[in-house]
């Protein structure tokens, strides 16, 4: 190693909670600093950090976003050291997020140091219980398996330090990699400063800022809070089972109606769960499964203005007749019409059939459901048209 003074340092996720302690520990060493941050904001919190903590010299400030491509190497050629320590986390995070910041980061910041022509070192703080495997390549099928067994952030870490493991060898870059448990704080100070799961609930409850379903004591929803598109499941499941579609949608979440799935109430609070749903949480396109389509057709002619789209799959108003429910005009006629007829009385409409799907759709064809959904399949409307083994989407 060069002696501090000819060592140059440019730290990633330099404002985190991780990488702000190195910075303070470099310093200290007398390593010259360069932090690489996506916002001039986080990088305000940073500068004045060193100087709190007994160093008065603020590491330079370069602006990176690790989703996009890296800076070119010129500006920092006598760089002699690079340490990863950004990494993106959130509850609710998604497959295709956890693997732009946590994946292709990795990947693009190897490549990076590779270009380094001084560079004696990159250090890599991965994750925790995700070292020691084969490096190789993943298969798609391995990384569907992973994300699903793991969810996103777990499995973009352990992804991320195999491609970190792999592509440092590929590209001859001398490397080491720091796989922490859980850091909470400053081992000799005590001073922590790091505010996640609970903690970050109760401090967004204290400033009014979490974003809730009203219900009764407790609904279930899982999916993106907030997000535009909620799907309401029928009986007798639960919104677990829509979490493939939820995930394949993006921006979307699934919540049990009250007295349905593991959401507590019944069936007297959906209206008021209803109204506080499209009126206050910023669902704008139901997606009603089953009994769930009754649900999501009462919320639109209640709150026309609030609601902008509907989708209806497998409604239960079109299924084959059973003997325990009653034969209402409206549902006897729609147990007959064709899928056509009923696209020529409601031309606001799209009618898409999925082949040999039954009653559950979601469980037997999830991406097809997700493309309906989404509003990018091809509306087919077949004859002739059997009420059982359809899913109907109708929008308007
Ligand atoms: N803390 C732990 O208990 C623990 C345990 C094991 C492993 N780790 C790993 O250690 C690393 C650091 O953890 P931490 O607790 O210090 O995390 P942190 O406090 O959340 O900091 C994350 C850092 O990454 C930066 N970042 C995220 N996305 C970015 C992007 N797209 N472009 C540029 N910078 C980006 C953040 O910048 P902004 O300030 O702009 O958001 C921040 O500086 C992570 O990889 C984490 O997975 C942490």
């Amino acid at each position: 190693m060069p002696s501090p003074g000819d060592r140059h340092a440019l730290v990633l996720g330099a404002t985190g909670f991780v990488g702000r302690h190195l910075v303070l520990a470099l310093g200290h060493a007398g390593v010259r600093v360069s932090t690489a941050n996506r916002r001039r904001a986080s990088f305000g919190r940073l500068a004045r950090w060193p100087a709190e903590h007994g160093h008065d010299e603020a590491p330079a400030d370069l602006r990176v976003d690790l989703t996009q491509p890296l800076l070119p190497a010129g500006k920092l050629d006598d760089v002699t050291e690079v340490y990863n320590c950004a990494g993106a986390y959130r509850f609710g995070m998604q497959a295709d997020e956890a693997r732009r910041a946590n994946v292709d980061s990795v990947r693009s910041v190897v490549v990076f140091a590779a270009r380094l022509p001084r560079l004696r070192r990159l250090v890599h703080v991965s994750g925790y219980r995700v070292g020691g495997q084969d490096p190789r390549p993943w298969s798609e099928e391995r990384r569907r398996e992973t994300y699903r067994a793991l969810g996103a952030y777990e499995a973009s870490k352990v992804e991320a330090d195999a491609v970190y493991r792999f592509e440092a060898e590929r590209l001859g870059v001398p490397w080491s990699v720091v796989n922490p448990a859980s850091v909470i704080g400053d081992s000799v100070t005590g001073e922590a400063g790091q505010y996640l799961g609970l903690a970050s609930t109760l401090r967004d409850l204290w400033r009014g800022g979490l974003p809730a379903v009203p219900g009764n004591a407790r609904t279930f929803e899982l999916g993106e809070p907030g997000a535009p598109t909620v799907v309401l499941p029928g009986l007798p499941v639960n919104a677990d089972t829509w979490a493939p579609v939820v995930t394949a949608l993006g921006e979307a979440r699934a919540a049990d109606l009250p007295g349905l799935g593991m959401s507590e109430g019944d069936r007297d609070d959906w209206p008021s769960w209803l109204a506080a749903l499209v009126t206050k949480t910023g669902a704008r396109h139901l997606v009603g499964h089953s009994i769930g389509a009754a649900a999501a057709v009462e919320a639109a002619a209640a709150h026309p203005d609030a609601v902008e789209r509907l989708t209806l799959v497998a409604p239960f108003f079109l299924q084959a007749r059973s003997a325990s429910v009653p034969r209402l005009p409206a549902r006897w006629y729609l147990g007959r019409v064709s899928a056509r007829a009923l696209a020529e009385r409601l031309p606001r409409a799209e009618v898409t059939v999925i082949p040999d799907a039954g009653h559950h759709p979601r469980l037997t064809h999830p991406e097809e459901v997700a493309h309906a959904v989404a509003g990018d399949a091809p509306p087919r409307v077949r004859e002739p048209f059997s009420p059982s083994g359809r899913s109907a989407r109708s929008r308007g």
